[in-house]
C-alpha cells in the first residue's frame, strides 16, 4: 500500500510517498481504509529526530511512518472482538462504519491502518471524510483543554493563543459554544478568520503585547513561548492550559508548570493527549450539535506530504492541512 515514509531524520523534504505491506487486523483489531489524515505539529519533532527516544521506541529503524490521526472506513475486523467500544457506539465497530480516530500511533498517512476499537468512534454522519480528518487530533485536544482541564464556564473570559492554528481554531469555536467571551490572538491576516470562527475580539500577536489584553479566567496556550508572561493575565482562580512548550527551555517550562500546581491560585495545567473512543465520540457529538466544524486550510495529495509539512512549519495556517489518501 502507499504510505508516507522517511529514511532519515531531517527537514520536510525527507518525506516521500512509498510502499509498505498492507497491514492485517489481528485478534481484537480493526482494519481502517484511511480517506485522509492531517498534519500535526508534534510530528515535526519526530521527523526531525528531536524525540528519538519516542520515535525509535515506536518504530524501529527506517523507513519510519508519519501521521497521527485519520478519518476512514472500517474494511475488516480481526477475530475475537473482545474490546467493544463504549458510549455512543456500544455495539463495537462493524465493516462499513465511517470512523475517525488516532492517538499516539505513528503511521496514519497511509492507505490502511490497524487500530484497536478504543482508538476510534463513528464519525459524524453528515461529514465528508476528507474534511473530517481535520478534527480528530486537534478537536480532542481542544475538548480536553477547555472542558476537562480548564472546566471553562459560560460567561468566563477565555484567551486563545495561536487561535488560527489547528487546536486554536477548534478552541475558539468550542469556547463560543460553551458561552465564554473569547479573545483570540493570531497574525494580522487571520484576524477576520478567527472572528468568523466565533471570537468576540481578535488581536495581532505580532503587535499586541500581553499588557494590552486584560484579564482572563482561562488561557489556552498553544504556542509555548513566553508562557509565564501570559499566566500573569489570569484572574485569581484562573486556569491556564498549556499544550506546547519550547523544547529549548523545556526544563524551565516544566518547572514553572509544576510550581504552579503547588503555589498560587493561578494554575497551569499541561497534558499530552492520548485520546480514546469516549473522546472521539464526544467530538462527534460536538460536530453533530453544530458546536464545531472542521476547518480545512488546504488538502494535499499524499504525494505532496513534504509540501504539507513544509507549509505547516512555515506558519500562518488557517485550521488544518489535510492529506488526502483516496
Ligand atoms: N499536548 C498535547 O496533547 C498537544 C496536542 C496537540 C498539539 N500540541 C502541540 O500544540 C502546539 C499547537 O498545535 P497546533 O496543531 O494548533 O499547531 P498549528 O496549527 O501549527 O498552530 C500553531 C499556532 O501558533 C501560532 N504561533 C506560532 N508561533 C507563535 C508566536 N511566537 N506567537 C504567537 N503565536 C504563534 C501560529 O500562528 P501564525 O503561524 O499564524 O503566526 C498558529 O496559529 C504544537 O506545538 C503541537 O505540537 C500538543
Amino acid at each position: 500500500m502507499r504510505a508516507a515514509l522517511y529514511d532519515r531524520y531531517g527537514p520536510p523534504e525527507v518525506l516521500y510517498e512509498g510502499r509498505v505491506p498492507r497491514p492485517v487486523a489481528g485478534p481484537g483489531e480493526v482494519l481502517v481504509r484511511v480517506h485522509a489524515t492531517s498534519v500535526n505539529g508534534g510530528e515535526f519533532l519526530g521527523r526531525a529526530g528531536k524525540v528519538r527516544l519516542v520515535t525509535d521506541l515506536a518504530q524501529r529503524g527506517f523507513p519510519k511512518r508519519t501521521g497521527l490521526d485519520f478519518a476512514g472506513e472500517v474494511v475488516a475486523l480481526g477475530s475475537d472482538q473482545r474490546e467493544p467500544a463504549v458510549g455512543s457506539d456500544p455495539r463495537g465497530p462493524a465493516v462499513g462504519d465511517r470512523v475517525w480516530g488516532g492517538g499516539r500511533t505513528f503511521g496514519s498517512a497511509a492507505e490502511y491502518v490497524v487500530v484497536r476499537p478504543r482508538q476510534i468512534a463513528l464519525a459524524p454522519a453528515g461529514l465528508d471524510l476528507v474534511q473530517a480528518a481535520a478534527l480528530p487530533g486537534v478537536g480532542t485536544t481542544a475538548i480536553t483543554a477547555l472542558r476537562d482541564k480548564a472546566r471553562l464556564q459560560a460567561g468566563e473570559r477565555l484567551l486563545v493563543r495561536g487561535a488560527s492554528g489547528g487546536v486554536g481554531s477548534v478552541a475558539v469555536q468550542l469556547g463560543r459554544a460553551f458561552g465564554a467571551h473569547v479573545t483570540a490572538l493570531a497574525r494580522a491576516e487571520n484576524l477576520d478568520f478567527v472572528r468568523d470562527l466565533g471570537a468576540d475580539e481578535a488581536f495581532d500577536h505580532t503587535t499586541t503585547g500581553p499588557a494590552d489584553l486584560g484579564r482572563f479566567d482561562v488561557i489556552l496556550d498553544t504556542v509555548g513561548i513566553a508562557s509565564g508572561t501570559y499566566r500573569r493575565l489570569l484572574r485569581p482562580g484562573g486556569r491556564m492550559v498549556a499544550i506546547a512548550f519550547d523544547l529549548r527551555h523545556a526544563a524551565a517550562s516544566l518547572s514553572y508548570i509544576a510550581a504552579s500546581a503547588v503555589f498560587g491560585s493561578r494554575r497551569v495545567r499541561f497534558f499530552s493527549g492520548n485520546p480514546t473512543h469516549r473522546l472521539f465520540a464526544d467530538l462527534t457529538r460536538y460536530v453533530d450539535s453544530g458546536a464545531i466544524r472542521p476547518v480545512v486550510d488546504t488538502v494535499f495529495p499524499l504525494a505532496d506530504i513534504a509540501k504539507a509539512h513544509r507549509a505547516l512549519e512555515a506558519g500562518g495556517v488557517r485550521g488544518k492541512y489535510v492529506v488526502r489518501i483516496f
